[in-house]
């Protein structure tokens, strides 16, 4: 990466890999559409460079960053202080520079909630959530819900003592996959946050879709493909079923809020998402 001190501010994702990166786009057409004399760029990060990177970002006079795989752990070490909110999600994918300090916070988790609220009829605080996969997104859906007052939440995963540990001081009920089709007609939200079903393994399922109840919504944070086998199946057993758009560029915009203070234009993000994924929002 060679980076030169510019005076327009700009902005940036780092992560490996990274050439797939839709932030680019969405960032750049909203920064244009609000006449903001601005620019962010996708930088190919390898975990070992992080800490080197990172300050080549900062003396470049890089204003904020997004962080994703595989560094939004490894990058809390490199920060002045961290948002209690990411502190307590322990991960961090957007950072604050202010001249030479760094500060973290994490919006994935509330990106995904103000799209899971925009979209569930009903109020959160009644539903019973059932959250299959218990990596860094699941841990930060799961905290982001209880800090919201979400009490009735379980975790099933293939190994169930990572979905013990994220329940681990907030309590919730972990599960293997095969007791949480057991039960699939308790929950009135299904959330998949395991990579099962994205491009280019589609067609693949996170659980039996068998006994699933009309009642329920079905949300994927998948977003490439758009309509996931995982929707496709609920869409047949008469769910309403979200795709991960909403939660893309709901925490794209949080971050993009953070650092200038400026709203985006929501509907132009997904529209982008939408033309570059080649469909129509469907979900
Ligand atoms: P994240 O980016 O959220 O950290 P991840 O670590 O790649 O995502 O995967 C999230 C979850 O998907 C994990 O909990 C993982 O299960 P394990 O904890 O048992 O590893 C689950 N997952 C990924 N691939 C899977 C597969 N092929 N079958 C079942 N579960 C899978």
């Amino acid at each position: 990466m060679r980076l030169s001190k510019v005076n327009a501010p700009f902005y940036a994702v780092i992560g490996d890999p990274i050439e797939q990166s839709m932030s680019p786009a969405i960032h750049n057409a909203c920064l244009q559409q609000l006449g903001m004399e601005a620019r962010y760029e996708a930088i190919h990060v390898p975990q070992v460079e992080l800490e080197k990177q990172v300050e080549r970002l900062v003396e470049a006079g890089c204003k904020g960053f997004n962080v994703t795989i595989p560094h939004k752990l490894r990058i809390m070490d490199l920060l002045d202080e961290i948002d209690p909110y990411a502190r307590a999600i322990g991960a961090v994918n957007t950072v604050e520079v202010h001249g030479k300090r760094l500060k973290g916070y994490n919006t994935d988790g509330p990106g995904f909630y103000r799209g899971l609220s925009d979209f569930h009829q009903g109020n959160l605080r009644d539903a019973a959530v059932l959250v299959l996969g218990a990596g860094g997104a699941a841990r930060a859906i799961v905290k982001t819900l209880i800090m919201k007052g979400v009490p009735n939440i379980a975790i099933a995963n293939r190994t169930v003592s990572k979905a013990k540990d994220i329940l681990e001081e907030s309590g919730g009920v972990a599960l293997s996959i095969s007791a949480a089709e057991q039960r699939l007609t308790e929950y009135d939200i299904i959330i998949n946050t395991t990579p099962i079903g994205m491009y280019p393994n589609e067609g693949a399922m996170p659980i039996d879709l068998s006994s699933v109840s009309s009642k329920s919504t079905l949300v994927d944070i998948i977003y490439n493909p758009l309509m996931t086998e995982f929707l496709r199946i609920g869409l047949e057993k008469g769910c309403a079923v979200q795709n991960g758009v909403p939660m893309f560029v709901h925490q794209a915009a949080l971050a993009f809020e953070q650092w200038t203070g400026k709203e985006p234009d929501i509907d132009l993000m997904e529209e982008i998402i939408h033309q570059k994924l080649g469909g129509k929002p469907t979900c």
